[in-house]
C-alpha cells in the first residue's frame, strides 16, 4: 500500500481580536498622534509610508496592551503551545502605508515568532505575502506536481493574506515576507512585532 506523507509544515496562526471594535478608534488616533510626533520615522523594509521606531513594547500604551492581550488570547486558545509557555514582545512598531507604498521582502532576525496586527485595512491596500522556506528545495519538482496534490499538501511558493482590521497573524520570524503595493486612497495601518517564547 503506497502512501504519501507531507512533513515539515510551517506555523501560521491567524486570529480576529474579539474586542477590536471597542479599541479601534483609540488605536487609530494613537497611531496618527505618534506619526505627528516623529514624522520622519525610520526606513527599514518600507518603500514610502511611515514606519515608526520599534519602541512601543518598551513602555505602557494602548497599542502594546492590545497587542499583548491579543497575542496571549491567540496563543492561549490555539493549543499549539504548552500551557506554561510565556512570551515577551521584543519590539513593536507602526506602519502607515498610503497609495503606492509597499514593504519589500525581508525577515526578522533574532526573534522566535513575528506578527502583524491590522488596525486599518481598506480594500486593495496591500496583501501580506509569506514565502515558503522550501522554495529552493521544491523548485525543480514543484513544476511537475499535479494541482490537486499541491492543493491538498498546501505546497506553494507563497501564501497571501488579504488583511482585515482587527486580525492578528503570527508566523516564524525566519519566514520571508513582503507587503504588496497599496492601491487604496485610504491609509493602511498595521503594527508589527517580534516575540521571544520561553
Ligand atoms: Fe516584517
Amino acid at each position: 500500500m503506497m502512501k504519501v506523507v507531507t512533513i515539515f509544515p510551517t506555523l501560521i496562526i491567524i486570529n480576529e481580536l474579539d474586542n477590536f471594535k471597542e479599541v479601534e478608534n483609540d488605536l487609530i488616533d494613537f497611531t496618527y498622534e505618534e506619526r505627528s510626533k516623529d514624522n520622519k520615522g525610520v526606513s527599514v523594509s518600507n518603500i514610502g509610508g511611515w514606519h515608526s521606531k520599534p519602541h512601543y513594547s518598551s513602555y505602557e500604551n494602548i497599542l502594546s496592551s492590545v497587542i499583548l492581550q491579543g497575542i496571549n488570547k491567540t496563543l492561549g486558545s490555539s493549543s499549539v503551545f504548552k500551557s506554561n509557555t510565556t512570551i515577551k514582545i521584543l519590539n513593536l512598531w507602526i506602519n502607515i502605508n498610503q497609495k503606492g507604498n509597499l514593504n519589500s521582502k525581508h525577515l526578522h532576525p533574532r526573534s522566535d515568532l513575528s506578527g502583524v496586527f491590522w488596525i486599518k485595512a481598506p480594500k486593495n491596500s496591500g496583501n501580506l505575502r509569506l514565502y515558503s522556506p522550501h522554495t529552493y528545495d521544491h523548485a525543480a519538482q514543484i513544476q511537475y506536481f499535479s494541482e490537486d496534490f499541491k492543493n491538498k499538501a498546501q505546497i506553494k511558493a507563497s501564501y497571501e493574506i488579504n488583511p482585515s482590521a482587527g486580525s492578528l497573524i503570527l508566523f516564524p520570524s525566519s519566514i520571508y515576507h513582503d507587503v504588496a503595493i497599496s492601491r487604496s486612497d485610504e491609509d493602511r495601518i498595521s503594527c508589527a512585532f517580534n516575540i521571544k517564547i520561553s
